[in-house]
């Protein structure tokens, strides 16, 4: 099918059926084995593997080759296709019946030593993988995922175009998005000291396209952004990013329900269950803790706060007298764990801002013991261990303190007790959509205001009025959809009325005239017919790493960054000529960190 000039099949290509047939074949050398002076070479390119025998009385170049071969070079043999002896057959192979009798071999290209090996199912560790990322990307895995990543797009973008959505370009030179985290900068040769932002998000652009009459945009674009990086962040990305006019939320959740149930169906033959559950902000906060559940599994939070209000435990009467709450959680069977693992869980939580974690544990009978149950009386144990619905042998735990650190801390180890107990069928594909965000994030202590999606996120129109004057209480028309307890993706309907636009400008901090500064190109933009219009984008690589069971998303992108946004295959970031900053017009300061 891929005959080209050097070969005439593919190394997954032959099989029973071509027996007879003379063949020319060109791979990789997997693996070798000599059989008292017959060779059998294992040779392998992306669409699979096929024997070649070499027969040294019968091929001239066989003795040299042989003595030659390693691992890794590149090889052609010319040849005919025989059957394998029936007890030769590997049927775990899908050209397991045949081998390639080679009349001719040639070394097209030789290989060095290898730093990691190609075709053991052995764990190489990621720092060899990333550093030697031309050797990892032949490994099986890899091959694998980049595949399915091209099929998934594939499928995506089918849908979308039947769908009447247009893929237009935007610019990857342009000015600040702000998504929330910090621009990567590039440097204007010709305007020195100015400087383009590369993309958080296309999101202005989007709507520009919006206004311009598109009606059904969509792009997959790379997006970048300087933040601390998790194993489900990458500082380069890449997002399916769409916006559409004349909708509400209910348009964007059904395309983007029918995209998912499309493109899963399409690389998994599943089919999902639409429409998507839906939870509001306000619940999944209080029941899960976290705007992103996984609904996987049960084990919601309890709130306690009335028993704790008037119990002996000093620090919990103390908390909710401040105005704090207390939630507890319970640990399937956790009445198991030791000290040293109950230790470990509160270290857990203090990494969210709990100052400590109470427990007790069920007995066999049922009553609570250890932990803080000496300072509570029967009832208020009892009352608490019928609040979480406790069983014997369960742990329960307890965060007390304010209500964000109660649930950031709970909302994590929920998640941390669900991944370690094996809560989640790992098969599962969990999607919700949750919904009624706040417009606003206002920080507890210093009062600073920030978007809580991006700052063209639509209030609800009720809130209108309330925009100036409490903030913190006008809710979004933003949604986020949740796979698995991920953020798969963000969105909302926007504002398209300059007035609310400029309105929601001022309670951000930015005056009228940082708003021309920055954004005056968009706000003119508006003013000239505007439809309304929504979206939202999803992260692609997300996407993939769950559909695909991966735990990093380094794993699922070709050529990705580590943990500290370097690339150890190119060593990018790397100092630049001095000529080339001379041009740029930027001198740098000596620093300890530079060369
Ligand atoms: P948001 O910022 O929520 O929305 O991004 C959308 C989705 O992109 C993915 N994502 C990332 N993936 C990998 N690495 C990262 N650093 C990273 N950051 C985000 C997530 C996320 O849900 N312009 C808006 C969309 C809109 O309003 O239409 C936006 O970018 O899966």
């Amino acid at each position: 099918m891929f005959a080209t000039a050097l070969r005439s099949h593919t190394c997954g290509e032959l099989r029973a059926a071509d027996a007879g047939t003379r063949v020319a074949l060109a791979g990789w050398v997997q693996s070798w084995r000599n059989h008292g002076g017959l060779l059998f070479v294992d040779l392998r390119d992306r669409f699979g593997i096929t024997q070649v025998v070499i027969h040294p009385d019968e091929t001239t170049e066989a003795v040299a080759i042989s003595a030659r071969l390693r691992a890794e070079f590149v090889v052609r043999a010319e040849g005919v296709v025989r059957l394998r002896p029936g007890d030769n057959r590997n049927p775990n192979r899908a050209t397991g019946e045949i081998e390639v009798k080679a009349e001719r071999v040639e070394v097209l290209g030789e290989a060095a030593p290898l730093p990691l090996e190609i075709g053991a199912a052995v764990t190489v560790a990621e720092e060899v993988r990333l550093r030697y990322r031309f050797l990892d990307l032949r490994r099986a895995p890899m091959q694998e995922t980049l595949r399915f990543r091209h099929a998934f797009f594939l499928a995506v973008r089918r849908h979308l175009d039947a769908c009447g959505f247009l893929e237009i370009e935007t610019p990857v030179l342009t000015r600040s998005t702000p998504e929330g985290a910090r621009d990567y900068l590039v440097p204007s040769r010709t305007r020195p000291g100015h400087f383009f932002a590369l993309p958080q998000s296309p999101q202005l652009f989007k709507q520009i396209l919006m206004l311009a009459g598109y009606d059904r945009y969509a792009q997959i674009v790379k997006c970048f952004r300087d933040e601390d990086l998790r194993a489900n962040r990458q500082p380069e990305f890449t997002q399916l990013d769409l916006e559409m006019a004349f909708v509400s939320e209910e348009d964007v959740f059904s395309v983007v329900e029918g995209l998912c149930q499309a493109a899963v169906r399409s690389v998994l033959g599943r089919e999902l269950a639409v429409p998507f559950g839906r939870l509001s902000y306000a619940e999944a906060i209080e029941r899960y803790g976290l705007d992103k559940p996984d609904l996987r599994f049960g084990l919601p939070l309890c709130d306690v706060s009335e028993i704790a209000r008037r119990c002996g435990f000093r620090v919990f009467a103390e908390t909710v007298a401040r105005g704090g709450i207390v939630k507890g959680l319970r640990v399937p069977q956790g009445g198991a764990l030791s000290r040293k693992d109950i230790d470990g869980l509160e270290a857990f939580v203090r990494d969210y801002g709990a100052r400590g974690l109470a427990w007790v544990k069920l007995g066999e009978s049922g009553a609570a013991a250890g932990g803080i149950s000496r300072w509570l009386s029967a009832e208020e144990l009892r009352g608490l261990a019928a609040r979480l619905e406790g069983l014997p042998g369960d742990l329960l735990v307890f965060l007390a303190d304010r209500p964000r650190v109660v649930h950031q801390g709970l909302g994590e180890l929920r998640r941390l007790i669900g991944k370690r107990l094996e809560l989640c069928d790992p098969g599962q594909l969990n999607f919700c959509w949750v919904t009624d965000f706040p417009l606003f994030e206002v920080d507890e202590t210093s009062g600073a205001i920030q978007a809580c999606h991006h700052p063209f996120t639509a209030p609800r129109p009720a809130d209108l009025e309330r925009l100036a004057a409490d903030p913190a209480g006008v809710r979004a028309r933003a949604y986020d959809l949740i796979l698995n307890g991920e953020e798969l993706g963000g969105g909302s309907i926007r504002i398209h009325e300059p007035e609310v636009q400029r309105r929601v400008f001022a309670v951000l901090g930015i005056d009228e005239r940082r708003a021309e500064e920055r954004f005056g190109f968009f706000l003119e933009a508006l003013r000239f017919g505007t439809p309304p219009h929504g979206g939202i984008a999803l992260g692609l690589d997300r996407f993939v790493m769950l559909l695909r069971g991966l735990e990093s998303i380094r794993d699922v992108i070709a050529f990705p960054k580590t943990a500290s946004a370097t690339c150890l295959m190119t060593g990018a970031p790397a100092p630049v000529d001095p000529a080339q900053l001379a041009e740029l017009g930027i001198a740098l300061r000596p620093g300890p960190e530079r060369p």
